[in-house]
């Protein structure tokens, strides 16, 4: 019998052994020879000379394998009242046609191709045609705004775009062609084709030569086959904030990445074959790739696309209804979209319309969950609420209460201890180990786990300098936490510039270079402030140039336009303070973490270094005139 305690004290002694174990789990075409090997800089890779294709472990493997006429994905889209079933035979049919046009367009193996399209079924055929080709994806959420994708196609240098002409949000129609357009116009490299998928009600207009329409393409084609690869192939590129304006690319495999995917169904999620099991997520986000698409087609399950929001589409019990209809075993979401329900339905009522037998578990992650949270969910919905922490670097849950080898006891506030593979430590600034309880930088003695980044896309430097560097032989999260006497590990958030808005990752310094070109403004500082229901929101403090008269409202609103159309609405940057100063250092570095400090009302002692101790009375003053804090929603 398998048991957390044991299989994690192996999975760190014997990595390559107990790796090479868990590979036998999926259908290689060449069984990989070693577990864990290093590339040619030196970084770990799984599985190297292992041969598979992760379309077909996601699909033909289980046409193949008695499953043909199961459910594969299940699209449900209350903002648009359309729902449809596509079964694992007529999934695989519809990729293998997809990637028919792909392959006519010219695309082969390590080119890469652009996703920016909403949460319809068509946008994981994209992903599943490219991976059925060796065509490495980068989906960009539809959430981003031009320049963003801009700056994605500059360094993926997508031979192609894969679009749809627009997504559906609560009140209105997005039209994506515009944005596109506006993007290749900006980026330096230009795709050679745009291929957009039409959906009723919005217009795209195609340019010839350039552009295509999915379905003229899609009825021309003949289906393809899968093509072998190398374990240590790129299967996607997916980009996340990181501390500078400029996104990083994380390099995903197909070996690992494959592996770590079928066992995290089993192990971390105790899901069986032929479930239904749904992430409320969206493709856009790391969520979205491991457990919309990856992770529950390559174990043979039933995916949910839902294109919706927790309320509002068209209510509070859309989740409910959507669990109850289709026998949801595991949902999968971000505090905030429960803090969404709750605050709409705080005693139930929508909730107690539905029965739901099927669901077994909650589970959460994306941002920080709070107790209240938790204790909402569990006591609602009568099912074990857990919460997991993990990354887009990771691909997969690094710390989880591992439901599949039985729960241990739940400590609120915690996610629990680390998941098979990883080796958490917390250290201090020197990189000794702190004490149980005791605060440091939460870092992963190397190797990582099969699954986890092993590069940035063609960035080899960034990648050292951001993750390895600061502790030689670890991964350096970039989350703040401690461990408790019993091996619980409590995050307490970002120990840098990164702050998540409504379980979306965000960069503050990409609105700060945004709020900077402002003409009026001097200098400024956005930091992320706690915000009762997305958890944490921007808010830009700005200093104008000397004679500068104009109204603080005025510019507030050219601030928040600005940072719409260069970031995006996701970044949901609604507020920007005019202040005579800012909290500085001596030397002249902006005090952004004291700021945060007084914002969430939290004890703070000032750096010895600051230069002028009164601004920060000013700063707190103009806080609570905008009425910051905790209840500034
Ligand atoms: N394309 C274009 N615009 C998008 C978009 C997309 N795919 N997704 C969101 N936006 C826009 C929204 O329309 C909104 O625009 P607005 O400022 O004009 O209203 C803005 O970006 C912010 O979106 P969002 O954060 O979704 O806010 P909301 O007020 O519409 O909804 C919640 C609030 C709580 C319901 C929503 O944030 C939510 O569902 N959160 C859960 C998040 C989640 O599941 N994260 C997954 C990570 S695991
Ligand atoms: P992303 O890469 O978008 O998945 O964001 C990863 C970051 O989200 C982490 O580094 C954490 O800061 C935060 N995060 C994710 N899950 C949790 C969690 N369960 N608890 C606390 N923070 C979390």
């Amino acid at each position: 019998m398998r048991s957390y305690e044991s299989d994690y004290r192996r999975s760190i002694e014997q990595p390559a052994e107990f790796w090479l174990e868990q590979a036998h789990e999926i259908d290689w075409f060449e069984f990989p020879q070693q577990g864990l090997s290093q590339d040619a800089q030196g970084h770990y890779r799984w599985f190297e000379g292992g041969k598979l294709n992760t379309s077909y472990l996601a699909l033909d493997y289980h046409v193949e394998n008695g499953r043909a006429d199961q459910p594969a994905l299940i699209y449900d889209s209350p903002v648009t009242g359309k729902k449809q079933i596509y079964t694992y035979r007529e999934l695989r049919d519809e990729v293998a046609k997809t990637a028919g046009f792909l392959r006519d367009l010219g695309l082969q193996k390590g080119d890469t191709a652009i996703v920016y399209m909403p949460m319809i079924p068509q946008a994981l055929m994209a992903m599943l045609a490219c991976a059925r080709l060796g065509v490495v994806h980068s989906v960009v959420f539809g959430g981003f705004a031009a320049p963003e994708l801009a700056i994605r196609i500059d360094d993926a240098k997508p031979k192609v775009i894969l679009a749809a002409s627009g997504g559906v949000e609560i009140s209105r129609h997005i039209a994506y062609k515009p944005i596109i357009d506006h993007a290749i116009d900006l980026a330096e490299h230009k795709p050679e084709t745009v291929v957009v998928y039409k959906r009723p009600g919005i217009e795209a207009e195609l340019q010839e030569g350039r552009d295509y329409d999915w379905e003229t393409l899609f009825a021309q084609a003949e289906p393809a086959d899968y093509v072998p690869l190398e374990a240590t192939d790129p299967l996607y590129i997916l980009y996340t904030s990181g501390t500078t304006g400029k996104p990083k690319g994380i390099v995903r495999d197909n070996g690992g990445y494959a592996v770590a995917m079928k066992y995290s169904m089993r192990y971390v999620y105790d899901i069986e074959p032929g479930d239904v099991y749904w992430a409320a997520s969206d493709v856009g986000w790391v969520v979205g790739h491991s457990y919309i698409v990856y992770g529950p087609l390559i174990h043979g399950c039933t995916t949910i696309v839902f294109e919706g929001k927790p309320i509002k589409t068209p209510d509070p019990g859309t989740f409910w209804r959507v669990i109850q209809e289709y026998n949801v075993r595991a949902l999968f979401t971000a505090p905030t979209a429960i803090r969404a329900i709750k605050k709409e339905d705080p005693s139930g009522i929508y909730k107690a319309k539905y029965d739901l037998p099927s669901l077994k578990y909650l589970f959460l992650a994306g941002e920080r969950c709070d107790v209240a949270t938790y204790e909402w969910a569990k006591d609602t919905l009568g099912v074990p609420v857990i919460d997991h922490w993990w990354q887009t670097e990771s691909g997969w849950a690094m710390l989880a209460n591992m439901a599949g080898y039985g729960l241990a006891p739940v400590k609120p506030g915690s996610a629990s201890r680390p998941v098979c593979g990883y080796d958490l430590r917390v250290l201090d600034p020197d990189g000794a180990e702190v004490g149980p309880n005791e605060e440091g930088a939460v870092v992963i003695k190397l190797p990582l786990p099969p699954g986890c980044l092993p590069n940035l896309w063609n960035d080899n430097e960034r990648f050292v300098s951001s993750y390895l560097s600061a502790y030689p032989g670890y991964y350096l999260a970039g989350d703040g936490g401690y461990k408790d006497e019993d091996g619980y590990v409590f995050i307490t958030g970002r120990i840098d510039d990164v702050i998540n808005v409504a379980g979306h990752r965000l960069s503050t310094s990409d609105m700060e270079e945004v709020v900077a070109a402002h003409p009026a403004v001097a200098e400024c500082a956005v930091i992320g402030i706690e915000e009762a229901l997305k958890g944490q929101v921007p808010v830009g403090f700005v200093v104008l140039k000397e004679g500068v008269m104009t109204d603080p409202a005025e510019i507030e609103a050219e601030l928040v336009d600005m940072v719409r159309k260069k970031v995006g609405p996701i970044a949901c940057f609604r507020k920007a303070i005019v202040v005579s100063r800012l909290p500085k250092t001596r030397s002249g570095k902006i005090l952004r973490k004291t700021m945060r400090f007084i914002a969430d009302g939290k004890k703070f002692t000032p750096p010895s270094t600051i230069e002028d101790p009164t601004v920060l009375v000013e700063i707190e003053e103009s806080m609570k005139e905008e009425h910051i804090g905790v209840a500034f929603a």
